[in-house]
């Protein structure tokens, strides 16, 4: 199989996420629950993950990066810790489903929020300035478009929100493929997907906050500390992370961020090249409509005049074995402001694993697939 479908999650793993994740087959035990010599090397390598996590993207501390299930999870604490009822907040139409429908959820206790549009295909600093009102209590924008691949200009946007307003960066898409600084951006929380950009297992979010917000658990449970209160921890990271985590996903993280620490530059212009490869093939074949500019997230989004876009990846799929996403990529909102809400948008998208022979095989197949109609 050609898999271009790397946006969705990576599916190729370096070698070294893939013995770090045999080994805890192997043997494994639970780390900051036991005494013993096994459980309190496991727990040596969560801490090294999290000091990682901290380095790589200038945060506020290894206290203050806890690990989810995943981004969704990180954006729902970030979310219900800044808002409650009379609060407002200013999202971008390329928000995500994983932070529209916890937004939605909390209209109905009360927060209302306003909506970005786009101009030409991207947010602007006055667009969300505008918007911004005395009940204004959060920011939230994505660091990049998970269906276009286009990257908001986060660093402008954090240095110029007012004081009081907490700016929250959905990193999924945008963690490991562009540059993300939580001090110099001004990010209050930074959600992300350890199993894209990062080159994690699935199971490896995290979210990183910085020392001007004190999120608050919306999960309670054993933290392994602190055993005879029956009320949570009341310092981080413990208080934010109830139940086992998934370490096999966290050591598989730690390993990715090594894997991209040393070849981060290498990894964005291969990736870069390759969104451009296909978009100008694209754009010699009669049909097809591209929505994406060359990114280093690797994101390619486009459709053909005639063929619905779960049609022409249907036949990817099922002829030329080649993997894609079709619709509308959780992001409703997105594809309303592209036009394209009624028939959604394949999106082709490649990481370090992918070769410029596969996308000029994708380039054949779309074109044999284009000629039948
Ligand atoms: N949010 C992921 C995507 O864009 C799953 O496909």
């Amino acid at each position: 199989m050609i898999y271009l479908d790397n946006a969705a999650t990576g599916g190729r793993k370096p070698s070294g996420v893939i013995s770090a994740v045999r080994s805890c087959i192997m043997l494994n035990a639970n780390p900051g629950r036991s005494g013993h010599k096994l459980s309190l090397a496991k727990a040596k390598q969560v801490l090294a993950c999290r000091y990682a996590l901290n380095d790589f993207f200038d945060g506020f501390g290894f206290e203050r990066t806890v690990f989810t299930k995943n981004c969704t999870e990180a954006l729902n604490i970030a979310l219900f810790s800044s808002l409650k009822s009379g609060d407002h907040a200013v999202v971008t139409s390329m928000e995500h489903n994983s932070v529209l429908r916890p937004l939605e959820h909390l209209v109905k206790r009360g927060v209302s929020y306003d909506i970005c549009p786009l101009e030409q295909g991207n947010v602007t600093v006055s667009g969300i300035l505008k918007r911004i009102n005395e009940k204004t209590k959060a920011v939230v924008v994505t660091s990049a478009s998970n269906v276009t691949g286009a990257i908001p200009p986060i660093e402008q946007i954090g240095n110029a929100l007012p004081k009081g307003v907490v700016f929250i960066v959905d990193g999924a898409q945008g963690g490991g493929h562009v540059d993300i600084s939580m001090q110099k951006s001004k990010i209050d929380y930074l959600a992300l997907a350890g199993h894209k950009g990062l080159f994690a297992l699935q199971g490896s979010g995290a979210l990183l906050f910085s020392d001007r917000v004190s999120p608050s658990p919306i999960l309670y449970g054993g933290t392994g500390t602190t055993s005879n209160e029956l009320s949570m921890p009341d310092f981080y990271p413990d208080c934010l992370e109830a139940g086992t985590l998934a370490y096999p996903s966290v050591l598989s993280l730690l390993e990715g961020l090594r894997f991209l620490t040393v070849r981060k530059e290498e990894i964005s212009q291969k990736t870069e090249k390759l969104t451009s490869l296909l978009i100008d093939g694209l754009q010699k074949i009669d049909g097809y409509t591209v929505y994406s500019k060359p990114n280093p997230c690797g994101i390619v989004a486009f459709s053909h005049r005639k063929i619905p876009s779960e049609d022409v990846a249907f036949l990817l799929s099922e002829e030329y074995s080649i993997a894609v996403r079709a619709g509308l990529h959780c992001a409703p909102k997105m594809h309303e402001a592209l036009g394209t809400l009624e028939s959604g948008l394949v999106r082709a998208s490649f990481s370090y694993f992918n070769s410029p022979d596969e996308v000029k095989f994708l380039l054949r197949a779309l074109e044999k697939i284009a000629k039948r109609i």
